[in-house]
């Protein structure tokens, strides 16, 4: 069996993918923590072990980091030249990759998987009847990348990637750069945005007097709705008034250039840096 061991095991990825690991059985898996109050939420999902990373790391197949980005660039220049020939780094991001913070070492494979959440419209439920935003229990897609080494480290990469996100629908290869249009680029820097001052306008229109609950309703059936025709998920289209609304609204929310703005490689490269913390280092 492939030794895997996870960096960061009990922050909040962390604890998600060694779960995972425990309960597929597929890899011999250890895990390191250093943080008191992660170490507790370890054993709180039955992981009572850590290992020191300066003897596990050596042994490993794979080695996952699942620490901060920011602390990727320091952390992974202690821990990539312990690595065996032949072994896989796996990020769980791709700033680190994108900025090009860790050592490259020819002799071992770099891989990143990022996962997509599940659905807007998935509607599994948990056994407590809840609905699942983090994956875990609905189906998500990943996205994976290698950003170094042979192409037989991608196949293993997958192959993890659909174990610690399981259960996994498309896993989707793309590029550390397309990774990093796709987040922080699309989901953190325009969507989140987006969502964020739809939540300002509910709450102003909250203010001048429409029942909260009513507003709310109205406006996650309507965004189902408008996701669908928008997307062309349905063979359906906006009524001449919607239309009407929908125009006139662009050009007073959004700026003539926003596309080219926000679109842009070097602001996205801008964010990643902002993220690793290599703005100055590069
Ligand atoms: N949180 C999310 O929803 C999410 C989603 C997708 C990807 N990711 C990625 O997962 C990675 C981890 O993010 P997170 O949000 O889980 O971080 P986190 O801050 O929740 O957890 C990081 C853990 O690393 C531990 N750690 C720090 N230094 C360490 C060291 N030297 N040795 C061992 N452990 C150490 C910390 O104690 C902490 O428990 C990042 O690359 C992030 O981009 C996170």
């Amino acid at each position: 069996m492939k030794k895997i061991v996870v960096i960061g095991a009990g922050g909040k990825m962390g604890c998600r993918v060694s779960k995972k690991l425990m309960d597929a059985k597929r890899y011999d898996a250890y895990f390191c923590e250093v943080n008191e109050a992660s170490i507790e939420r370890l054993k709180a999902i039955g992981i009572n072990t850590i290992s020191k990373m300066e003897e596990i790391v050596p042994q490993a197949d794979y080695v996952l980091l699942s620490i901060p980005d920011i602390l990727i660039g320091k952390l992974s220049k202690d821990i990539i030249p312990l690595m065996k020939p032949g072994a896989m780094v796996i990020g769980l991001d791709p700033a680190a990759a994108y900025a090009g913070v860790m050592p490259i070492r020819d002799d071992i494979g770099y891989f990143v998987v990022h996962p997509h959440h599940p659905y807007l419209f998935n509607t599994e439920r948990d056994e407590d009847g809840n609905l699942d935003f983090f994956g875990g229990k609905a189906t998500q897609d990943v996205s994976c990348a290698l950003y170094h080494g042979d192409e037989h480290f991608y196949a293993e990469g997958e192959q993890i990637a659909r174990v610690i996100f399981a259960p996994v629908g498309t896993a989707f290869r793309v590029t550390v750069k397309q990774m990093g249009f796709c987040e922080p680029g699309l989901v953190e820097s325009i969507s989140a945005p987006l969502v964020y001052a739809l939540k300002q306008a509910y709450e102003a229109f909250v203010a001048k007097g429409v029942p909260a609950d009513a507003l709310y309703s109205f406006l996650m059936g309507h965004l189902r709705v408008q996701f669908a025709i928008t997307f062309g998920l349905i063979d359906a289209r906006y009524s001449d008034g919607a239309i009407l609304a929908l125009n006139e609204a662009m050009s007073r929310i959004f700026k003539d250039n926003w596309l080219e703005t926000m679109v842009n490689e070097d602001f996205v490269t801008e964010s990643i840096m902002k993220i690793t913390d290599s703005i100055n280092k590069k």
